[in-house]
C-alpha cells in the first residue's frame, strides 16, 4: 500500500444517523452499508451498539451482510459498552472497536469531574479491554481540537502502548482553523513515541464550515484516515463531507493522495442517503447538489457551451452526473437559448433567435426558470409567424 493511500472511514450510519429526524431502521442501514461497501469505503462505522437494542441489531446485521470492508462499532471508555460493541461485531470479517474519552479541559473538569491522570488511566483500560476482543482498536480523544497538545500527546502515547491501532483526533466542536488542526497533527507525529505504528485519523465537524478544509490539512500533515459522511450529514452543522474530500484529492492530483472510492457512484449514493434519511441536500452543495453542474447566467452559459472547463473544474460524469445543465432564467443569454433550442429540436437562425430571445425575456421575467416546454411554446409561437428550421 502506498504511503499516500488515504483510508475513508464512513460514519454516515453512526455520527450521521445521530441527526434528529434521520433515524434509519435496520433494513435501511443494511441497504446503505452495502452501497457504501460498493462505493469503496474502507471502514463503515455501523453504529453505537450500547445505545439501543435496535442499533445493536443493525451493527450485527451489517457485519453479516457486508464482505471484507472493516465494520466499526462505537463505545465509550466503559466496559459494558466495549463488551456490547464486541458482541455486535462477532460476525464481522474485519471488526474494529472505536473507543475513547474526552480529553479537553472542559470535558475533564465539567463532564467527568476528574483529573488528567484518571483520564489516561480510563483510556488505557478501555483500549486494553477492547484489545481482549479484537485486534483493531481505534481510540478517539473527544474534543482533541480544543485539547492541549502536550496532554493529548501523553494520552496518545499511553493508548498506543496499550495497543491502539488507529488514533482519532476529533475536532468535536468544529472550532479549529485548518492551520491549527494541521499543526496539531504535525505536533503529534513529532512528539508521540511509536506513532508511526498507528494510523492517525481526522474527524472534523462543520460548525464553522471548516470540516473539509481541516480534514485536508490533517492529511497534508500526516493523517492517513478521514472520517466523513455522505452529504456531510452529522451532529449540528454536520461532519466532513465524503464527496468533498474525495474529489479534492482526485482533482488536486499533485497532492498525490489515493483513495479506493468509485467516484462515479457519488451522485447515486447521495440521493440514496438523502432519500432514506428524509434529509434534502441543499441545491448549492458541492459535488452532489442539484446546482453543482448547473449554469444560469449568460456569461457562464456562453463559456460552458464553448468549452465546459471554462466554468467547471470537475467532469460531471466523474461523479455520476450525466451532463452539465444549462438553466434558462432571465439572466440567460442568446447562446443558452440557441443551445437549449437545439437540444429540443430547433435550429434557430440568427433572426429567429433575436425574436425568440426577446419573447423569452418577457416570459423569463415572470418565472424563476423557463423550462423546455415554455421554450418550445415560445419558439412555436414565433415560427408560426416567421418559420424556423426544425431538425
Ligand atoms: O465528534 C466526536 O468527537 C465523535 C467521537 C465519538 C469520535 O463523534
Ligand atoms: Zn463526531
Amino acid at each position: 500500500m502506498s504511503d499516500n493511500r488515504i483510508y475513508i472511514f464512513d460514519t454516515t450510519l453512526r455520527d450521521g444517523e445521530q441527526v434528529p429526524g434521520c433515524k434509519l431502521n435496520t433494513e435501511q442501514k443494511i441497504e446503505l452499508a452495502i452501497a457504501l461497501e460498493k462505493l469503496g469505503v474502507d471502514i463503515i462505522e455501523a453504529g453505537f451498539p450500547i445505545s439501543s437494542p435496535g442499533d445493536f441489531k443493525s451493527v450485527e446485521e451489517i457485519a453479516k451482510a457486508v464482505g471484507d470492508v472493516t465494520v466499526c462499532a462505537l463505545s465509550r471508555s466503559v466496559e459494558k459498552d466495549i463488551k456490547t460493541a464486541a458482541e455486535a461485531l462477532q460476525y464481522a470479517n474485519r471488526p474494529r472497536i472505536h473507543t475513547g474519552i474526552g480529553t479537553s479541559e472542559s470535558h475533564i473538569k465539567y463532564k467527568f469531574r476528574t483529573t488528567q491522570d484518571k483520564i489516561i488511566e480510563r483510556a488505557v483500560a478501555a483500549v486494553k479491554y477492547a484489545k481482549s476482543f479484537v485486534e483493531d482498536v481505534e481510540f478517539y480523544a473527544e474534543d482533541a481540537g480544543r485539547t492541549d497538545n502536550v496532554f493529548l500527546a501523553q494520552v496518545l502515547e499511553a493508548v498506543l502502548k496499550a495497543g491502539a491501532t488507529v488514533l482519532n483526533i476529533p475536532d468535536t466542536t468544529g472550532y479549529c482553523l485548518p492551520e491549527e488542526y494541521g499543526a496539531k497533527i504535525k505536533y503529534l507525529r513529532e512528539n508521540v513515541k511509536g506513532i508511526d505504528k498507528a494510523v492517525i485519523s481526522t474527524h472534523c465537524h462543520n460548525d464553522l464550515g471548516l470540516a473539509t478544509a481541516n480534514s485536508i490539512a490533517g492529511i497534508q500533515n500526516g493523517a492517513r484516515q478521514i472520517e466523513c459522511t455522505i452529504n456531510g450529514i452529522g451532529e449540528r452543522a454536520g461532519n466532513t463531507s465524503l464527496e468533498e474530500v474525495v474529489m479534492i484529492m482526485r482533482q488536486h492530483a499533485k497532492m498525490n493522495f489515493e483513495t479506493a472510492i468509485q467516484t462515479k457512484q457519488l451522485q447515486n449514493i447521495s440521493h440514496l442517503v438523502s432519500d432514506r434519511m428524509g434529509m434534502p441536500v441543499q441545491p448549492n452543495k458541492a459535488i452532489v447538489g442539484a446546482n453543482a453542474f448547473a449554469h444560469s447566467s449568460g456569461i457562464h452559459q456562453d463559456g460552458v457551451i464553448k468549452k465546459r472547463e471554462t466554468y467547471e473544474i470537475i467532469n460531471p460524469l466523474d461523479v455520476g452526473v450525466d451532463h452539465s445543465k444549462i438553466v434558462l432564467t432571465a439572466r440567460s443569454g442568446r447562446a443558452a437559448i440557441a443551445y437549449r433550442a437545439k437540444e429540443i429540436g430547433f435550429n434557430l437562425t440568427k433572426d429567429d433567435l433575436d425574436i425568440v430571445y426577446k419573447n423569452f425575456l418577457t416570459v423569463a421575467d415572470t418565472k424563476k426558470e423557463v423550462d423546455d416546454k415554455d421554450l418550445q411554446q415560445i419558439i412555436v409561437k414565433k415560427t408560426s409567424q416567421v418559420g424556423a428550421s426544425s431538425r
